[in-house]
């Protein structure tokens, strides 16, 4: 269809048609409608300041209130018709308002431009994403304690380099991606006092809007999406560093149901799917990250349209990070345990470190303990038997401190048992890190 430029909000100075490609091109409505409910309870917002400026009578605003109701309530029931025309959310609302209530709806834009609205919708919006994200994380950490608690008997072995190193409680490695959501969730909480800075002055005194603080500089304000940066940055986080790292050892250590998918081929076969879909992410969110920053780079001062660019790169890493939280908190509610096959790779060779740690009993010194210990290993290695099966003679070639009671090493319980100090492995050590969580997700529950 031919645009008609004397429609368009800037058409005044323009003549004849904008070439459809550029039209399309230009357009963000596709995208930022999802912000439809922020712009309405913007607008009703900044038609109050107006009338207290006295750039509205008290007749006008009730208008445009009852109006931009009206338009809240189609878009509500689904009903809200985009027209051509329609080039983004804000153009969208104030076409139909104008529709609805005729020329005082012309009055709405006064003091203001779409610079100014975009960058207070994406403020509106994703403040209230965050808290929903936030949720979702809390309830992935509470998962996980919970499980971390039924599960405290369990043992495995602990890896560093991808080999396996030394006992742990399942609990305990449960409970290591649980802290590090938890710095996730506060860094969420901080980035959303950046986000929920009101960044038009004249109307941040409005209640209903409810921000925390008021940007200092105009030309700042619109020129600027530090929030989004930071935000997306946030999410490489919550979805990169800690969950792939869990999707990596759940991937090898347990046994799926219900997130788990078949192969067309290989009727044994039975895939962590959700896992490595949750794993697959982290280069759409990091991409969207990059990419977002690289467009911010060396930008002329306030706003300039690479700025719509911001829209999509917060939405699709809303959307991802919204996904991936809950299906991982599907899986670590459903996983089942293979216990016997976590037992089974639990193997005498990771308790070399306790074997040292009975030489320091007796007056070594760690370092040449640990050198003793080595040796030990050799011996086990060039005879093909396990540590464990190493006769207190052979043991005695390498130092004469070993004696029978060397046997007491060969215990996976007790080796996890002697971490008992803070952040350790020991029962005890779980347990405050489990009631240390315990508080901490009611405390931010209670947070407004
Ligand atoms: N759709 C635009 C965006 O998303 C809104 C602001 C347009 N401003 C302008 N002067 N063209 O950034």
């Amino acid at each position: 269809m031919a645009s008609s430029e004397g429609n368009k909000l800037w058409g005044g100075r323009f003549v004849g048609n904008t070439d459809p490609i550029m039209e399309k091109f230009n357009a963000s409505i596709a995208y930022d409608q999802r912000m439809w409910e922020a712009d309405i309870k913007g607008s009703k917002a900044y038609v109050k300041a107006l009338q207290k400026a006295g750039l509205v009578t008290q007749n006008e605003m009730e208008q445009i209130l009852t109006g931009l109701d009206k338009v809240f309530d189609e878009w509500s029931k689904g009903e809200f018709k985009i027209k051509p025309g329609d080039e983004d959310i804000h153009t969208a609302n104030e076409r139909r308002l104008k529709e609805f209530i005729g020329d005082p709806a012309g009055k709405l834009h006064t003091g203001r431009s779409r610079n100014d609205q975009v960058a207070t919708d994406m403020r509106l919006w994703l403040r209230d994403t965050i808290n929903t994200l936030k949720e979702l994380a809390l309830q992935l950490i509470s998962t996980m304690v919970e499980r971390a608690a039924v599960e405290i008997e369990i043992l495995c072995p602990g890896y560093t380099h991808m080999q396996r190193a030394q006992p742990i409680r399942w609990s305990h490695w449960i409970l290591s991606h649980a802290v590090a959501l938890s710095r996730d969730v506060e860094r969420l909480e901080d980035i959303r006092k950046h986000v929920n800075v009101m960044p038009l002055g004249s109307f941040f005194h409005s209640p209903e809007l409810n921000f925390d603080s008021i940007s200092i500089n105009s030309m700042d304000a619109t020129g600027q999406r530090d929030f989004v940066g930071m935000y997306n940055h946030a999410a490489n986080f919550t979805r990169h560093q800690d969950t792939i790292r869990f999707c990596f050892v759940c991937v090898l250590c347990v046994y799926f149901c219900e997130n788990s998918t078949g192969s067309s081929l290989m009727p044994q076969k039975k895939n962590a799917d959700s896992l490595e879909l949750i794993r697959s992410k982290a280069g759409r969110v990091f991409g969207r990250c990059a990419g977002f920053l690289m467009t911010l780079k060396g930008l002329p001062s306030t706003y300039n349209k690479d700025l719509q660019e911001d829209k999509e790169a917060m939405f699709d890493t809303y959307d991802t990070v919204h996904a991936v939280l809950q299906v991982a908190t599907g899986v670590i509610s459903t996983l089942m345990v293979n216990q016997p096959a976590m037992e089974r790779a639990l193997s005498p060779d990771m308790l070399a470190t306790d074997l040292a740690y009975l030489l320091v009993r007796k007056g070594m010194p760690f370092r040449e303990a640990h050198s003793c210990a080595g040796k030990a290993v050799y011996i086990a290695e060039s005879k093909n038997i396990h540590l464990s099966q190493i006769t207190v003679e052979d043991l005695q070639t390498v130092s004469p401190l070993f004696d029978k009671d060397v046997s007491s090493v060969w215990d996976y319980n007790r080796s996890v048992e002697q971490y008992s100090a803070p952040g350790g492995t020991a029962r005890s050590s779980v347990t405050a890190q489990i009631e240390h969580f315990r508080t901490w997700l009611q405390a931010q529950k209670q947070k407004p």
